[in-house]
Formats: structure tokens, sequence, C-alpha cells
């Protein structure tokens, strides 16, 4: 069966753009490959291979864990069903940071980092700076810090609930960047995303259980200049920008995404 064959036969029961990645995958094309070779003959083994995965996608698994690797920014990470799919909105928090100008040795922290997408972005934007990814899942983290070694070796990864790991280290980070869980339990979601961690997900009953604790917590850790980057889901940023606002004393910026929803809110401390 040629590669072009397979393709059709995976168009009937799944994206033809999906087909043509798992092939693609089968044959060992790179993440950013164009099409695979319409003319390749694929062993008998491949051809199972395909199969295999285009059933499994037809059953709703992510393609990111499927292929076992996502794109992030300009960077491939490794992925598997203990981390959630790094997702292109999230890149917004590393443009931001961009625009932040914080002294060498500042520690940015990225909680509930999963793959280590975040703070891998962190650390190879601003090799200055000291960056640590933390994560309540230790399966979360061995991903992440697999992910680490190739990409960011100086990146430390450090287990434990939001902020403890901080606390205990005695830090004071000036940088705080987030996508913590922020979806409400009952809520419905895509079948892809219930393939997802749950624990990467649900966040109490109106999504904001996780996001509220940090910035509780980020008031006690957060060195006085210190600024806090949170992603939120649609329609949560007023309501995370006024809470936050009012327990960090800080000044609260809703940033919109390129479809005008705000989903990131940046708090500033004052004082
Ligand atoms: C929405 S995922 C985001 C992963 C990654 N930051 C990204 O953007 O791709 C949330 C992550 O937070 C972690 N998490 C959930 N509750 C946590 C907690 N209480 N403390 C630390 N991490 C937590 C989950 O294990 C998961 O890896």
């Amino acid at each position: 069966m040629t590669s072009q064959a397979m393709m059709t036969e995976g168009s009937r029961r799944v994206a033809p753009r999906d087909a043509r990645l798992i092939v693609g995958h089968v044959l060992g094309a790179a993440l950013f490959a164009p099409d695979p070779s319409r003319q390749e003959t694929l062993t008998w083994t491949e051809v199972q291979r395909c199969r295999t995965l285009i059933r499994r996608r037809a059953e709703g698994w992510p393609l990111a864990y499927l292929r076992r690797r996502a794109a992030f920014w300009d960077m491939e990470l490794a992925v598997g069903p203990a981390v959630l799919c790094p997702r292109p909105e999230t890149e917004l928090l590393l443009e931001l940071s961009q625009q932040l100008e914080l002294p060498a040795g500042s520690w940015a922290i990225d909680v509930g980092t999963g793959s280590g997408a975040l703070a891998i972005g962190l650390g190879r934007l601003h090799p200055h700076w000291q960056v640590a990814g933390t994560d309540r899942s230790r399966s979360a983290l061995a991903t992440a810090s697999e992910n680490g070694r190739k990409l960011a070796p100086a990146v430390r990864w450090w287990w434990g609930d939001l902020l403890t790991p901080v606390r205990i280290r005695k830090l004071k980070p000036t940088l705080i960047v987030a996508n913590l869980p922020y979806v409400a339990h009952g809520a419905r979601v895509d079948r892809e995303v219930r393939r997802e961690p749950k624990a990467a997900i649900w966040s109490g009953a109106d999504g904001l259980s996780h996001i509220r604790r940090l910035i509780v917590e980020a008031a006690e850790c957060l060195s006085a200049d210190g600024q806090l980057l949170l992603e939120v889901g649609w329609g949560q940023a007023r309501e995370v920008a006024a809470f936050g606002a009012s327990v960090l004393h800080a000044s609260a910026t809703v940033v919109p995404d390129l479809a005008g929803y705000g989903r990131v809110v940046i708090l500033r401390k004052t004082g």
C-alpha cells in the first residue's frame, strides 16, 4: 500500500489532515514536515501502525498523544497522557514575557508546568533569569524535566502544590506565570479534552479554585515589584482581575487573544 492510499483510507475515519499527519509520523517525518511522500510504499508493520493510530484518533485521542510530541512556540515538546497538550493560546504568556525587563538573576516560576512548555520557553527566551517549573503531578514533572534536559537544561523542576515549592525554598519570585486548570466541574468539554489529565482541566464549581488560591499564595511570595501572568478561560478575565487587584494590591490588565477574548490577566504588585 502507498502512503497516498493509506491517507485516503484514513480520511474515511478521521480528518484528512490528521490522516496525513499520522502517516507522516509513522514514516518518521519531522513534526513540521510537509506531506509525506505520496509515492512511498508502506511495509505491513507501518500499515498496521497507521491503522491503529487512525482508530485511536477516531476514538478521540488527541493527535499530540498519538505522535507523542507537540509544537509550542519554536519548540518540539514530548507529550503523553500525563500532561496537557500545550495550546497555541498559551504562547501569549511567553509573548508578554518578552516585554518584561527583569534584573539578571530574577526568579520566574511557572506554576502547573505540565509538559514544561512555559518554563522551558521562559528559560530559552530569558537565559539571564532563574526559571523553575512546578507541578503537583510527578508524572507531568517527569515529562517536563525530560523536555527541559533537551531544550533548556538550566530550568529547575520542583514538585508540590502551587507555590509550596517556592515557599519552602524561601524565594521571592519577580514573575509567576501560570496556566492552571480553569474549567468548572460539570462544564461540557470536547471529547479530546476528556482524554487529558483531570488534574489539568477541572477547578471547582466555577473553574477558579486554583487561580484564586494561587493569587492568595502569591500575595505572600511575590517580590515587592512582582507580577503574576495568568491564563484564564473565556469569560473569567474580569473576575480574576478584580479578585487579583484586591488581594495582591495590584494593578490588573486584561490582555485579549487574537480573537479579542480576554485570556490573560496581568497583575502587577503596587505595594
Ligand atoms: C492546564 S495544565 C497546564 C500545563 C502547562 N502549563 C501548559 O500550559 O501546557 C495545568 C497543570 O497544573 C497542574 N496542577 C493542577 N493542580 C495543581 C496544584 N494544586 N499545584 C500544582 N500544579 C497543579 C496539573 O498537573 C497540570 O499539569
